[in-house]
C-alpha cells in the first residue's frame, strides 16, 4: 500500500539512481524507497552476481569475458521484490541465497569488469526502466545506465561502518567472519570497483551525496525521500 503523500504527480514516473560502494545501504534503502513510491526496485548488483553464480555452474571462469559475454546476454534474469525482501530467479531457479555466497562475492568484481558483460548488463537494465517508475542501485546507474535520472543519489559511510552491517548480514546466513577480514574484503572490492577501466564506481557530478555511516536504515530512508520530496518538480 502506497502511503497517500506519495502519490502526488511529481512522483510518478520517475527515474532515481542510486550509486556507492560495496556496504553503503543502497540496496536496503533502494528497495524500501521503491516500496514506499510503489516503484520498481532494480538491484543491478543482483545482476551480476546472478551471472557470476551462474558462470560458476557452467565451468566458465570469471577472467573468461568472451564465454561470460554470451552467457550474460542469453539469461533471463527475474525480480520479485516485498518490502523486506527481493527474490532472483535466473532462467525460472530461484538463486536469492546462492548470489550472496562468499564464493560469488569474491569473484562478482572480476566478472563485472569486462567491457562487454557491462554492455549486455546495461541494455537489460535500460529495458526494465524504460516505462520509469524505478528505482535504481549499484556502480553505474548514476554516471552509465540511467544519466538522465530524475534524482541521482550516491549513499557512503565509513568503511569499518560497512564492515559492521557487513558482518550482521553475514551471521544471518550462518557465515563466521570478523570485522577486520570484512574491512579487508571491502577495500579489495572498493578497490576493484573504482579502480576498473570500464564504468568505475565514481561520484556522478549532479548527485546528492548522503552518509549514511551514522544512520539506522529508517533514517537513510527518510533522507532519501525526503531529498526527493524536495527535488522533484
Ligand atoms: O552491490 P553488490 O555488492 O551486490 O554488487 C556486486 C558487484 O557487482 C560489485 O562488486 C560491483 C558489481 N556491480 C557493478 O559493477 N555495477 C553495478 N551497477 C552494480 C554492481
Amino acid at each position: 500500500m502506497i502511503p497517500p503523500r506519495y502519490r502526488l504527480t511529481k512522483f510518478r514516473n520517475k527515474v532515481i539512481a542510486i550509486d556507492g560502494p560495496a556496504g553503503s545501504g543502497k540496496s536496503t534503502t533502494a528497495r524500501i524507497v521503491a516500496a514506499r513510491l510503489g516503484y520498481i526496485y532494480l538491484d543491478t548488483g543482483a545482476m551480476y552476481r546472478a551471472l557470476t553464480y551462474f558462470a560458476s555452474t557452467q565451468g566458465v571462469e570469471p577472467s573468461d569475458g568472451a564465454r561470460l559475454t554470451a552467457l550474460a546476454s542469453g539469461l533471463s534474469i527475474e525480480f520479485e521484490t516485498h518490502e523486506d525482501i527481493n527474490r532472483v530467479s535466473i532462467n525460472g531457479q530461484d538463486v536469492t541465497n546462492e548470489i550472496r555466497s562468499p564464493e560469488v562475492t569474491q569473484q562478482v568484481s572480476e566478472v563485472s569488469a569486462h567491457k562487454d558483460v557491462r554492455k549486455a548488463m546495461v541494455a537489460k537494465q535500460r529495458e526494465i526502466g524504460r516505462n520509469g517508475s524505478i528505482v535504481a542501485e549499484g556502480r553505474d546507474t548514476t554516471t552509465v545506465v540511467f544519466p538522465d535520472a530524475h534524482v541521482k543519489v550516491y549513499l557512503e559511510a565509513s568503511v569499518r561502518a560497512r564492515a559492521q552491517r557487513r558482518l550482521i548480514d553475514l551471521a544471518r546466513m550462518g557465515v563466521a567472519t570478523s570485522v577486520e577480514e570484512q574491512i579487508a574484503e571491502l577495500q579489495r572490492r572498493d578497490a576493484m570497483d573504482s579502480g576498473r577501466k570500464h564504468s568505475p564506481l565514481t561520484k556522478a557530478k549532479d548527485a546528492y551525496v548522503v552518509d549514511t555511516t551514522n544512520c539506522t536504515i529508517e533514517e537513510q530512508v527518510e533522507r532519501v525521500l525526503s531529498l526527493l520530496k524536495t527535488v522533484l518538480k
